[in-house]
Parts: C-alpha cells; sequence; structure tokens
C-alpha cells in the first residue's frame, strides 16, 4: 500500500500559484490547454526514442574508442562509424526542440502542490533530476562540442559519458513510472476537447514541433547524409570543405608537425618483430600501394569520402615479420595531444584497406591531412585515424 505523507499548507501568496492537489497537468497556474498529458505522453515517446539512439549510439563510440578486452571492433562495414556518429549527432540535435517543448509542456508540474504525496511519488520525482539536468547537460554540451566551444574545464568524454548513464537511469524509472499514464493518454484523441478559441491547438502545437525538429534535421544532417548538403546551413561542419576537399580538425600548425624534412624522417617498424624496419619516404613510396575509397569520419559527426593510397599495414607486418594477431600501436610526429598514439585491433591491422596513406584523391597528403603518411582504416573514428605515423610498434 502507498505510504500517504501530510504537507502543511504553503503560505496564500504562494498558494494562488499552485494548482489544487491532485490537479493532474493543467493546473490554475496557467490557463494553456497545451499543458497536456496527451502531448507529454507524446513528446515523452518521441524523447525516449531519441534519446535511446543516442545513447546507444554513443555506446557504441566509447567502446570503439576504448574498446573492452573482450570485444574486437570490426573492420567492416566500413561506414558503420559513419553511420552511428552521424545518427548520434543528428538524433541529439533533433532532441532540442523536443525537449524543450516537453518541459514547457510540463512545466506546471514542477511546482505542483504537494510536491509529491507518496513515497513512491517522491521516489519518481527525484529521477527527473538526473533526468532533467542530465537531457540539457548532454544536449549543451553535445552542441558546443560539435561547434567547437569548449567553455569547460572537465574532460567532455567522461562527463558526457557519465551524463549518459544518469540520464538513462532516470528515464527508466520515469518511463516506469508513467507507462499507465501514458498509454491512458495515447488512447485519447487529440481532437477531444480541443477547441483553440484562436489559439494554438494540441495537434498545432504538436505539428509546429515536429516541424521545428524537422528543420534541425535538415539544416543539419549534410554533414553526413550528402545529398542534405545543399540545405545544412546550421551544420557545424561542411564535409566539402578544407585542404584537398576534406575538412580537417586538428592542423600541422597545431601538432607542430608542419614542415616535416624528409631527409630526416624514417618510418620505423619495431617492437616483437623478426626484422625491424627503418624505411625513408621514398623507400615507402617504393612498395606496392593499394587505393581504398574510405570516409574519414569525425567524432563531432561529419563525415567525407575520399580514395586514399598507400601502403597496407599488413604488408608492412608481414615484411618485418610480425606475429600475426600482435597488438600494434602507431606513433605521430606530434609531441603533444591526446591522440598522439592509437591502438590498431587484429580486425583493422588483417584488412587490406587499412593503410598507411601517402596520397589523397591522387595528390601527395597535404601536411594538414598527416603528410608524409597517415593511417586511413575502415569503420574508424576520426581520432583513431593517426596523423603523420612515424613509428608502428609490434607489441
Ligand atoms: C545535441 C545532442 C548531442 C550531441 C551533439 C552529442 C555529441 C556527441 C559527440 C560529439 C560525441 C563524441 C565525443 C568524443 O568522442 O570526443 C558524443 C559521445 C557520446 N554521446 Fe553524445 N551528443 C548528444 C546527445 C547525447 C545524448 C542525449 C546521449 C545519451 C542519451 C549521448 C550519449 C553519448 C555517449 C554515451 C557518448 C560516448 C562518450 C564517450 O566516448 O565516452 N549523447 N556525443
Amino acid at each position: 500500500m502507498a505510504v500517504r505523507l501530510r504537507w502543511p499548507e504553503p503560505p496564500p501568496a504562494v498558494r494562488r500559484w499552485l494548482p489544487e492537489p491532485g490537479e493532474p497537468i493543467a493546473p490554475p497556474a496557467t490557463s494553456s490547454k497545451l499543458h497536456d498529458d496527451r502531448i507529454a505522453a507524446r513528446l515523452g515517446i518521441a524523447l525516449a526514442v531519441t534519446f535511446t539512439v543516442c545513447f546507444l549510439t554513443g555506446l557504441w563510440s566509447h567502446v570503439q574508442q576504448d574498446p573492452p578486452t573482450w570485444l574486437a571492433i570490426p573492420a567492416r562495414p566500413a561506414g558503420l562509424y559513419r553511420i552511428t556518429q552521424g545518427v548520434h549527432v543528428i538524433t541529439g540535435l533533433a532532441a532540442i526542440p523536443l525537449l524543450l517543448a516537453k518541459l514547457w509542456a510540463v512545466w506546471p508540474r514542477f511546482v505542483q502542490w504537494p510536491p509529491f504525496r507518496t513515497v513512491r511519488e517522491a521516489l519518481w520525482r527525484a529521477a527527473l533530476l538526473p533526468l532533467v539536468g542530465g537531457s540539457l547537460f548532454l544536449l549543451g554540451t553535445g552542441t558546443a562540442n560539435i561547434a567547437g566551444w569548449y567553455p569547460w574545464k572537465f574532460d567532455f568524454r567522461k562527463a558526457h559519458f557519465a551524463a549518459s548513464w544518469l540520464t538513462m537511469g532516470g528515464l527508466l524509472i520515469h518511463v516506469a513510472a508513467v507507462a499507465g499514464i501514458t498509454a491512458a493518454a495515447l488512447r485519447r484523441s487529440l481532437k477531444e476537447d480541443d477547441a483553440t478559441d484562436g489559439r494554438l491547438s494540441r495537434r498545432g502545437f504538436l505539428g509546429v514541433v515536429g516541424a521545428a525538429a524537422g528543420v534541425v534535421t535538415v539544416t543539419t544532417a549534410g554533414a553526413t547524409v550528402r545529398p542534405l548538403r545543399a540545405l545544412s546551413v546550421l551544420a557545424t561542419r561542411d564535409p566539402g570543405s578544407g585542404p584537398q576537399g576534406v575538412p580537417v580538425n586538428r592542423s600541422a600548425a597545431d601538432a607542430g608537425t608542419r614542415g616535416v624534412d624528409l631527409g630526416a624522417y624514417r618510418l620505423r617498424v619495431e617492437g616483437r618483430v623478426a626484422t625491424p624496419l627503418v624505411l625513408t619516404y621514398d623507400e615507402v613510396l617504393a612498395m606496392s600501394t593499394r587505393t581504398a575509397s574510405l570516409p574519414i569520419t569525425c567524432v563531432e559527426g561529419w563525415s567525407a569520402s575520399a580514395d586514399w593510397r598507400g601502403v597496407p599495414l599488413r604488408d608492412l607486418l608481414r615484411r618485418a615479420g610480425a606475429e600475426p594477431g600482435a597488438e600494434v600501436v602507431l606513433s605521430s610526429l606530434e609531441q603533444r595531444g591526446a591522440y598522439r598514439t592509437s591502438k590498431v585491433g587484429q580486425d583493422h591491422a588483417a584488412d587490406a584497406d587499412t593503410l598507411l596513406a601517402t596520397h589523397l584523391d591522387g595528390q601527395p597528403l597535404d601536411p594538414d591531412h598527416g603528410f608524409p603518411l597517415r593511417l586511413i582504416a575502415p569503420n574508424r573514428p576520426g581520432v583513431l585515424q593517426t596523423k603523420w605515423v612515424t613509428t608502428v610498434e609490434v607489441r
């Protein structure tokens, strides 16, 4: 049996802003019919779907960058990360108008009196804190991240990751608590009692919110969905811009790798190999090469395809006599930065299209794309496509 809690009556000055005890969702604090559980239910479902998609694609991005020991990241399909991370950012951005509309529809509930009447209600209302706080944090920091704006001191990935678990935990409790109300609200027609008196109807309101989500999607999705590129006026990146027509996040100037001295440059293949290799740039160029058409996909969601030419990593490993299945770590000429080195998993190391590329679309790599040598591999976040590669270490 539910434990009922007794609350003191608030002072009259506060009381007149609060709904009557037990009032559902349209308290006297507001007269609009849009603060209605039929609207809240429909927006809730849209948000639950977009957040679940965001969560799953976000988790995938997390394991692609930090794979647990029991999970081998596949090299195929080559465009998998392009799709998952594109979908992550597209659904995340589309969730912004949905969340704002939902918060507006239910705000009178936040000032309901008493705030809770049973322990059960207290618990599910407490779950609103991580749910609402976490949602605002995820959408805010996510949007700032893709805009390249980092006004905070914390590690974005760690904070975004932790907030996503808190938010999804809050969402789970919320869904369990409101499942009954939602089912009842969905059975009621939106048209019923929808006289507008010249104001926006329920269907009109949901139409406006749906259109806003659609506009956000169409004006940003072109960073991933090529045919929408011309409409992508709000996308933070045009996938056709940048040196050699491919965008760059970390430039050679930022990395301190401008003007590499080719006379001194060497590619080393070392570690657990039968024959360590030390190759000049010309010796790398003289090896047999392969061209692969692969996308470069940023964790920020944008992606761009190009033709890359270079030496397959597996040929280099074979030539050095590396044990098959050994762990491979690439290091860059850059001295600092979170992505100076990257691990290449077994599946990627064995894939013919995992290249140490020297050319992009038929031209030698621009310094910003990693001249003299960069990794390009199928199904891999851009931050792990190490540029300015100088060492291949077999562990
Ligand atoms: C406007 C909305 C959002 C945008 C633009 C966005 C953007 C991003 C970006 C750029 C990353 C990659 C970060 C990196 O690896 O450096 C990321 C990762 C992630 N996102 Fe979001 N996000 C949004 C909303 C959400 C939501 C709503 C959830 C969960 C419900 C979520 C869960 C995750 C998770 C779990 C990761 C992986 C974090 C990690 O690598 O540890 N995101 N997001």
